[in-house]
């Protein structure tokens, strides 16, 4: 059952029950319509409460439901919804913890709230690409007003619910034990004489309406061309319309959005980041190991982010460094950032300090040797790994968990220097490891299921999105991006220009294009990389207009010189001539006779060439699901939100046409570079897509 009935003392209480967060799915709705008639029916029941068991009043619609029959089988939850307000006898929804989307919905559907003070209430519709459904955008504003309700609902934001208290959406506050005061709320307001208030019979008021929404309609309308900000505020507008009238305004503007890819990509992007983190062969119950000491080797720019992480979640970290001065540089680092943002006004002085002090430094192993996790960050060297997981071996404590942040090497020879390959992971942490929200796990060949499911259970406390890769070179993230800037580097040599290329893919969604990227990370990185790879695999081939600059010393921002001019102090890029005149010269050297390439080519080749190693990836097991290499794209390297993630998008244009461009794409001058990856081709072939 996803929804209980019970009397008590002549009140009806209706519990819904479909964990996790009990969403409104077509049984729920059903459990509260039988429950509704059961309480109508039975002259002993003189009011009704709707409350919810476990951790959430309710999360809202069935996010898994949408796109399939279900979601619009009778009853509907407006459906749900119009029988509670015509209900003669008064329903009173008891709300904590969390009561979101549908679920906000339902409970401003209902005559009274009784609602605990921490009750987190949103309606992050708008996070999913659509606007709330079920009467959201015409109770709100008369439950909070105009302006806090378009707040809330453009913004998708959650709000505790003591904010509210002053307004109708609160009609009875407490601090706990919500389902008891609702019940003796019900008692009280069943024999109140005349009808029960519904909202729906409020008038919006607001002195200067056309204003304020001219306002808000002027500042949604750079939210980066997506339709659902604009529509919420379209449908708080009709508020000040005649209810019937808003709500069908409303309906027909929430039907519109459902059926956008915009929202198709952004709810597979909420389910996608959820699935990441359940490993296949990892039973969701498996015991963790005990995570109460951190201690991180290496106080560099990576070892000093990743300190950060844990300090900002309330986790102590002992960090290790070799050198006296080194270490007080990677402290002084991290204070120094702290102070930064205190400066900003986002954190307090006290915050600062409390943070510092989780924080300790040490020259010596034998202070870390009672960690229960440690996250190695030294140079990228094979033999100082060695001789970092050698000592590890010796001294930690038995059952330890020893962590690589190794962004190239290989995962299982690291393990193998140590006689415990099972507690060894990668966490590939990306920089500024205090920022960015992806980490990549690293599956070795010997990793114990306990050691992944401890490591991903860890990632949700320090906030980060957690994606098991296996071993291969790059991991998921980078073992991809070499094949995008692969491609950027051909367009070069083939007629494109650094600024083209940029400003294709920066249109097309990306936060920055793969030469403005290259010059922030720095060029000799990469450039590194190349020659590795000349000696691995000397049949790999490349633009070399990369190598050119790299040998012209244009190593990025760094140099004030890349594949862009810098200024002093400022970040802009600026074309350079010099660069393009390189370029230029680099086709005539390779006979190539440059031509015109549209930016619809550009994009598809930059994001073609994601989608078929992506392809590659999973086939060969490196990913898990093609989702999880959607949530490395869309957390790790700035791939447009509302297009779900390379594999997504993708499914979105139809894996035959992907092929099919591919397949014309490598008839081009890199062509012998570029085949259709197989389980691409399968897919294609049985019309489906990567993550049906
Ligand atoms: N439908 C279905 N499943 C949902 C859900 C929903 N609305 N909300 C959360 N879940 C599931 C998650 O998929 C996850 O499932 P899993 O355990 O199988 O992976 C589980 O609940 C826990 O979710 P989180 O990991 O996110 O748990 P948190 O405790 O961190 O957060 C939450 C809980 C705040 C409720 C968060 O999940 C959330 O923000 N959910 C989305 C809420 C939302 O967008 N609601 C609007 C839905 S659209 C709607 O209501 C349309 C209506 O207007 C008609
Ligand atoms: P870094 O050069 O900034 O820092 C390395 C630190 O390790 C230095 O402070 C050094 O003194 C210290 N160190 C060296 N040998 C040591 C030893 N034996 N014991 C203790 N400390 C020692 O390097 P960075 O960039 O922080 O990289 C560290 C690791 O993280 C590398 O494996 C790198 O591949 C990986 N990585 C780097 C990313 C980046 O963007 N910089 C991104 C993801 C991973």
């Amino acid at each position: 059952m996803t929804a209980h009935y019970q009397v008590r003392d002549g009140v009806a209480v209706i519990t819904l029950d479909n964990p996790p967060v009990n969403g409104l799915g077509h049984a729920t709705r059903l459990g509260i319509m039988a429950g509704m008639t059961r309480a109508l029916d039975d002259d002993s029941v003189t009011a009704i409460v709707i409350a919810g068991a476990g951790a959430a009043f309710s999360g809202g619609a069935d996010i898994r439901e949408f796109g399939t029959p279900m979601a619009l089988q009778e009853p509907s939850l407006q459906t749900v919804i119009d029988t509670i307000e015509a209900s003669p006898k008064p329903v009173v929804a008891a709300l904590h913890s969390v009561a979101m989307g549908g679920g906000l919905e339902l409970a401003l559907g209902c005559h009274y709230r009784v609602v605990t003070k921490s009750a987190r209430i949103a309606l992050p519709e708008v996070n999913l690409g659509l606007l709330p459904g079920a009467g959201g955008t015409q109770r709100l504003p008369r439950a909070i007003g105009l302006e806090a309700a378009l707040n809330l609902i453009v913004s998708g934001k959650t709000t505790t619910a003591d904010a509210f208290g002053h307004t109708r959406l609160v009609d009875h506050m407490v601090e706990d034990n919500v389902v008891d005061a609702a019940e003796k709320y019900a008692r009280n307001v069943a024999h109140s004489p005349g009808v029960h208030p519904r909202l729906r019979d409020l008038e919006v008021q607001h002195e200067s309406a056309d204003a304020y929404l001219g306002y808000a309609r002027m500042t949604v309308a750079g939210a980066a061309g997506l339709p659902a900000p604009l529509k919420c505020v379209e449908a708080v507008a009709a508020s000040l319309k005649p209810f019937d009238q808003g709500m069908r305004e409303e309906r027909e503007a929430f039907l519109h959005l459902m059926a956008t890819p915009h929202s198709r990509a952004l709810r597979h992007a909420f389910l996608a980041e959820r699935a990441a983190s359940k490993i296949p062969d990892v039973p969701a119950d498996t015991p963790l190991r005990t995570l109460a000491k951190v201690a991180v080797i290496g106080a560099g720019t990576m070892g000093g982010g990743i300190a950060m992480s844990f300090l900002n979640a309330g986790i102590p970290v002992t960090l290790l460094e070799t050198k006296a001065e080194a270490l007080e540089r990677g402290v002084a680092t991290i204070r120094r950032n702290y102070e930064s943002t205190a400066k900003k006004g986002k954190l307090s002085q006290e915050q600062v300090e409390a943070r510092m002090s989780l924080l300790c430094a040490t020259l010596s192993y034998d202070d870390i040797k009672d960690a229960d996790l440690v996250i190695e960050a030294v140079f990228e060297d094979m033999g100082v790994k060695k001789a970092v997981f050698r000592q590890l071996d010796e001294i930690m404590k038995p059952g330890a968990i020893l962590a690589s942040n190794t962004s190239t090497l290989d995962v299982d020879a690291i393990a193998a220097f140590t006689k415990r390959p099972q507690d060894v992971v990668g966490m590939h942490f990306f920089s500024p490891a205090n920022v960015m929200k992806l980490l990549e796990v690293v599956r070795g060949k010997h990793t114990a299921l306990d050691v992944l499911a401890t490591v991903m259970a860890l990632a949700k406390k320090i906030r980060k999105i957690a994606v098991v890769s296996g071993v291969c070179d790059g991991f998921i993230g980078n073992r991809m991006i070499e094949q995008y800037s692969r491609q950027a580097g051909f367009l070069l040599d083939e007629g494109a220009l650094p600024e083209q290329v940029d400003r294709a893919i920066e249109r097309f969604g990306f936060a920055m294009g793969p030469f403005r990227m290259i010059d922030m990370a720095g060029n000799d990185i990469a450039w590194a990389i190349r020659k590795r790879r000349a000696v691995e695999q000397p049949s790999f081939n490349y633009s070399k207009t990369g190598d050119l600059l790299c040998e012209a010393g244009r190593f990025g921002q760094k140099a004030g010189k890349g594949w862009y001019d810098y200024k002093p102090g400022d970040r802009m890029a600026y074309p350079s001539q010099q660069v393009n005149d390189m370029i230029v010269e680099h086709s005539k050297d390779l006979g190539i006779e440059r031509r015109r390439i549209s930016d619809a080519e550009i994009v598809e080749r930059l994001v073609y060439a994601l989608v078929n190693e992506g392809a590659l990836i999973v086939e060969e097991g490196i990913a898990s699901k093609a989702s999880d290499v959607d949530m490395v794209y869309l957390s790790g390297y700035g791939f447009p939100q509302w297009r779900g993630g390379p594999m997504r998008h993708a499914d979105e244009v139809g894996l035959y046409n992907v092929a099919q461009s591919i397949r014309r794409y490598a008839r081009g001058y890199q062509g012998h570079a570029w085949e259709v990856a197989p389980l691409l081709q399968k897919l294609a072939d049985a019309g489906r897509g990567f993550n049906d």
